[in-house]
């Protein structure tokens, strides 16, 4: 993963884009400040962008992003997380659960 560095957005003068890893982004956040949060985590479904683990890994890191996007998030905020199925070997197990 790239480097941790702000991009200015250009037509929004409060928005950056931030190329870094999500937890590392969220850690130095105040808790409760933001608004909405918008994610759409890898699948795990074998991506060119993702290293597939096994389902129990797989919500244990979920688990604690979601854990820190609650932890950052409004009380009166939207959290919006986007995700499929875990499949392997042909069994679908939904996420929703988690
Ligand atoms: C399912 S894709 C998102 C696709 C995106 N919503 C789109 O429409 O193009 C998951 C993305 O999460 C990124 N990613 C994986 N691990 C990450 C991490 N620890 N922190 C931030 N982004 C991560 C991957 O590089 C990938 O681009």
């Amino acid at each position: 993963m790239a480097a941790a560095r702000a991009l200015p957005w250009p037509d929004f003068e409060d928005a950056t884009l931030e190329p870094t890893d999500n937890l590392t982004f969220m850690r130095p956040m105040k808790s409760g400040s933001m608004k909405l949060i918008v994610t759409s985590p890898p699948y795990n479904i074998g991506k060119s962008y993702e290293q597939r683990t096994p389902l129990k890994e797989y919500v244990r890191q979920q688990t604690e992003v979601i854990s820190e996007c609650v932890r950052v998030l409004h009380p009166r905020g939207s959290l919006c997380w986007q995700v499929g199925n875990h499949v392997d070997n042909g069994e679908i197990t939904p996420l929703v659960p988690i």
